[in-house]
């Protein structure tokens, strides 16, 4: 058993909502064992919310709910402070405020820091304390300490997640049971796992901000959400899933953080994944998140990408951390990030899956290769299907620049022989 330090490490807690009131419930029900395996005694001490009247899923001594959230970051009676309200204000000010204040924060605020994130790690340098956001990316599971820590030393080419468990879930419900993506979306909408407003998780919004985060975490640069090309899974059709599915891949919503030529390159969009890639057997509301380095090779990081309990958890890990930090003097830090040389998403390299409608006559087939190979577009494989008004061209391509294939696309819309690009999908894992 370790010494426990004499005092009490007293908490404040921002919101004690989905994630805040399952933390608060683990610091209460684990502190002894925390104390003897860690040698930190956590006690939450003051919970800041928006209203005193609502009903808590967390049991709380009577004083420690507050509405003065300023009042508890600058109060001398806290030692580390836990952000849990979300959003970028006042959630940014009350957390330079800590930082300013010289208190440990540790945050699951993906919005805040895919924003403002270089503004709060100067503050917490500056201070020399820590600012944990473990929670921020995977919910409860390790990404940020996995990328920070045990692969400091590694050369990271690429980092390719399923981010947004609501997204993959309305896609596995469309690949597994075949429904449209309407259908897929109102039953994620019946089960709680996507908003009234799904906007934010359907059109990769949420994504882009993890994306953002981790190539600031992976590549020691700053990049912020704005930097993250994205596009959402709406446009998706049972056809798609398919076609995909025939020819053995699986469409996920991905999202990719790459470094090439000493460039990085952040996007969001949906992807034909082989079915024997790791990624394509994250079924449901499953996250994980797909490593490539010089050294370690191929690793991946698997689990629950969000709900209170894991992300409680994962927020529990970072105030350990700080906690005992603090005990020590000492911190972590995300280390120097340098500004981000942007890869344009036309430079990108992949292999793209189209489908067109096309007119059934001779000569179609020829007019529409033409097309590709004055884009330098090489087909890898080319299926022909349906008769007359059916008539359909579905190919993969070998990968290409993303500008080669948006010209080749153009170029299509004008053939007289293609009635209609029905769908165009990048395809990974096939380079
Ligand atoms: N939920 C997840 O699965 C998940 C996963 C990963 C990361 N996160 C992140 O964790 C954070 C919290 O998410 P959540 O789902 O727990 O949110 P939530 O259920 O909406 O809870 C937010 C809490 O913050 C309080 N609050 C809001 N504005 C406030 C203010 N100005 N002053 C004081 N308190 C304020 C609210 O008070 P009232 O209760 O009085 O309204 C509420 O208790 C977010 O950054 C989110 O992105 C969540």
């Amino acid at each position: 058993m370790l010494p426990v330090t004499p005092e009490p490490v007293r908490v404040g807690v921002l919101g004690c909502g989905n994630v805040g009131a399952p933390l608060i419930d683990l610091v209460r029900t684990r502190v002894d064992e925390i104390a003897s395996r860690l040698g930190v005694r956590l006690e939450v001490t003051r919970v800041a919310v928006r209203s005193l009247a609502k009903e808590r899923a967390v049991d709380l001594p009577a004083g420690v709910l507050t509405t003065d959230a300023a009042g508890l970051v600058t109060d001398p009676g806290i030692d580390v402070v836990v952000e849990l309200i979300g959003g970028i204000e006042p959630a940014r000010e009350l957390t330079l405020a800590a930082l300013r204040a010289g208190k440990p924060v540790i945050t699951g605020n993906k919005e805040l820091l895919a924003n403002v994130g270089a503004e709060l790690f100067a503050a917490a340098e500056a201070s020399g304390v820590d600012l944990l956001f473990e929670a921020a990316v995977g919910g409860g599971i390790p990404v940020i300490r996995p990328l920070r820590e045990s692969l400091a030393g590694e050369r990271i080419t690429r980092v390719t997640g399923i981010v947004n468990g609501t997204t993959n879930y309305i896609l596995t419900r469309m690949t597994e049971d075949g429904v449209s993506y309407g259908e897929a979306l109102g039953e994620a909408q019946r089960l709680g796992y996507a908003e009234r407003d799904p906007t934010a998780d359907v059109e990769g919004h949420d994504a882009a901000a993890k994306a953002a985060i981790i190539a600031s975490i992976a590549f020691g640069c700053r990049v912020v959400a704005g930097d993250v090309t994205n596009e959402g899974i709406a446009g998706i059709t049972p056809v798609d899933i398919a076609y995909a599915a025939k020819m053995g891949y699986v469409v996920k919503l991905l999202a990719i953080a790459e470094r090439v030529e000493g460039e990085v390159g952040v996007r969001v969009h949906p992807a034909m994944v082989p079915a024997a890639h790791p990624l394509a057997s994250v079924r449901d509301s499953f996250n994980a998140v797909f490593v490539e380095g010089e050294a370690v090779g191929e690793l991946m990081l698997y689990g629950r990408g969000a709900g209170g309990l894991p992300t409680a958890s994962a927020v529990l890990g970072d105030l350990i951390d700080a906690a005992v930090n603090r005990a020590k003097g000492s911190h972590a830090t995300v280390g120097a990030l340098g500004k981000a040389r942007l890869r344009s998403i036309d430079e990108v390299c992949s292999a793209h899956y189209l489908n067109l409608d096309v007119a059934d006559r001779p000569g179609v087939l020829a007019a529409v290769a033409g097309v590709f190979g004055r884009h330098d577009v090489s087909i890898r494989s080319m299926e022909q299907e349906g008769l007359g008004d059916e008539a359909r061209l579905v190919f993969i391509t070998h990968a290409a620049r993303e500008a080669d294939v948006q010209a080749t696309i153009r170029d299509l819309h004008h053939l007289d022989a293609v009635d209609r690009i029905t769908s165009v999908l990048r395809v990974i894992g096939t380079e």
